[in-house]
């Protein structure tokens, strides 16, 4: 966690947000540590919400209530504003409440806005889901605003952060390797703007590359085209790689530390590994594990990268055209853990699964503090049921040191007095929330 002194034992707070940090010999001056945490959030014909005003408080909150009351619902707002993605991979139109689209009003829009407190001020984010009718057909579209000024979603990301724990996230590890692109790019997405401009370019490039090579299995469209977008395609491909890497170095160690010294008392020692797709179908693991090295020892240069991954194009470029479609690239990356020697998702234990990928979440936690200096809000959905007492514990203390946490349960007792009587409780009922239970 980011503490403004570091090394520096002493420190005097300055009215004006700055701090004094000295020992006998030397002294520096730094902003005090940043904070960032949604005072208030409004939502409007969200899932099972047709209405709500919450005021949020700093620190840890519980949501509590029986199943099916729009607990999760909840945290699915609060991820949405800071990621503009659902964790569910659905449509977002499915995101507006049943009811209103039940009126067959011309327009329905649902709404979720969040203010947003940090040292430098209050900001106001809003997503709008529009739910249009233009003659006999519906449309769908989303809007983002930034203090009531209309902004690209893009633009929206990294106004407000957050790590979600869900009680399904080992399927980052037994899951598809899309499900680990989705995550790695949401994620990335709220720290670096340049990678999220990158991926949307690429993608963009990508579809017109596969309608190309489509077109010319007809017969249409030239060679020559198509190198100009292999050109592109690889520019921002490469782009995409390097930050890649770069996080998954990073990442990595931070992982495999906590891992390691907190979740398995250094019994066990994992790693975490990038997988690039920057070549045509490697056979084997292993020659899919010297990629990743290759990668990994290449990250300072990016037009080794950009060389080697336009090598690649033109070997694969025979099979992309018999096939319509682009077979190489970072859009079928993946990730994977390791741990003594053999891969996680095939070999590891429901439990040993569950620990990496608390690992990975809570060496996110660091890794966004460290790249932002301000810690992001803590979302846990029902995660803590399912950890043992000593997993339960160092999950509960990153809750205690965060700015803002929302957990939610459907049962308060599993939380120690403690932790209960320093967290805000709020009732969840047919979305509604109340400081208390009605009945
Ligand atoms: N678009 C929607 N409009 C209205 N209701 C919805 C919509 N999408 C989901 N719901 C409903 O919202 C309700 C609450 O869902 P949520 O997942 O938040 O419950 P929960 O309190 O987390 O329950 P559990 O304890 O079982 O996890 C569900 O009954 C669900 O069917
Ligand atoms: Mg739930």
């Amino acid at each position: 966690m980011t503490e403004v002194c570091h090394s520096l034992p002493n420190k005097v707070e300055l009215p004006d947000g700055w701090a004094i940090c000295y020992n006998a010999r030397e002294f520096f001056c730094k902003p005090r540590k940043k904070f960032m945490r949604i005072t208030h959030l409004s939502l409007t014909n969200f899932r099972n919400y047709g209405r709500l005003e919450l005021t949020l408080p700093a620190g840890a909150t519980l949501l509590h209530g029986n199943n099916a009351q729009g607990k999760t619902n909840l945290l699915e707002a609060i991820y949405y504003l800071a990621t503009t993605r659902s964790p569910h991979i659905n449509q977002d139109q499915q995101l507006i409440h049943w009811d209103a689209l039940q009126t067959h009003d011309p327009v329905i829009v649902g709404r979720l806005v969040a203010r947003v407190a940090t040292r430098q001020g209050e900001r106001q984010l809003e997503v709008r889901l529009i739910n249009e009718q233009k003659g006999q057909q519906y449309s769908f579209r989303r809007e983002a605003l930034v203090n009531r000024r209309k902004v690209r979603l893009m633009d929206l990301l990294g106004q407000v952060r957050a790590v979600l724990f869900l009680p399904q996230d080992v399927h980052l590890i037994t899951g598809s390797p899309s499900q680990r692109r989705r995550y790695l790019n949401i994620t990335l997405c709220q720290i670096d703007p340049i990678y999220c401009r990158q991926l949307s370019t690429y993608n963009k490039l990508l579809e017109q590359r596969n309608a190309l090579l489509r077109q010319m299995a007809e017969g249409r469209g030239g060679h020559d085209v198509l190198s100009i977008f292999t050109e592109r395609l690889v520019t921002s491909g490469s782009e995409l790689f390097a930050r890649r890497g770069q996080f998954f170095s990073n990442i990595a160690r931070e992982t495999q530390h906590i891992h390691y010294e907190q979740l398995t008392d250094r019994r066990e020692s994992i790693r975490l590994r990038y997988l690039p797709n920057l070549h045509d179908s490697p056979t084997n693991s292993s020659e899919t594990l010297q990629l990743a090295d290759w990668l990994e020892d290449h990250l300072q240069q990016p037009e080794r990268i950009k060389e080697r991954f336009w090598q690649a194009m033109q070997e694969s470029k025979a099979k992309d055209l018999a096939r319509g479609s682009t077979t190489i690239g970072p859009h079928r990356d993946d990730w994977a853990f390791w741990v003594n020697g053999r891969e996680l998702g095939l070999f590891g234990s429901r439990g040993q699964q569950r620990s990496a990928v608390l690992a990975l979440k809570l060496a996110e936690i660091n890794w966004m503090t460290s790249q932002t200096g301000e810690a992001p809000i803590l979302l846990l959905d029902e995660v803590v049921a399912e950890l043992d007492e000593q997993r339960r514990a160092l999950l509960l203390n990153y809750v205690q040191s965060a700015e803002q946490a929302v957990l939610t349960a459907t049962d308060k007792a599993m939380f120690s007095d403690p932790f209960l009587q320093q967290a805000t409780m709020l009732y969840v009922e047919n979305g509604r929330i109340s400081a208390n239970p009605t009945a």
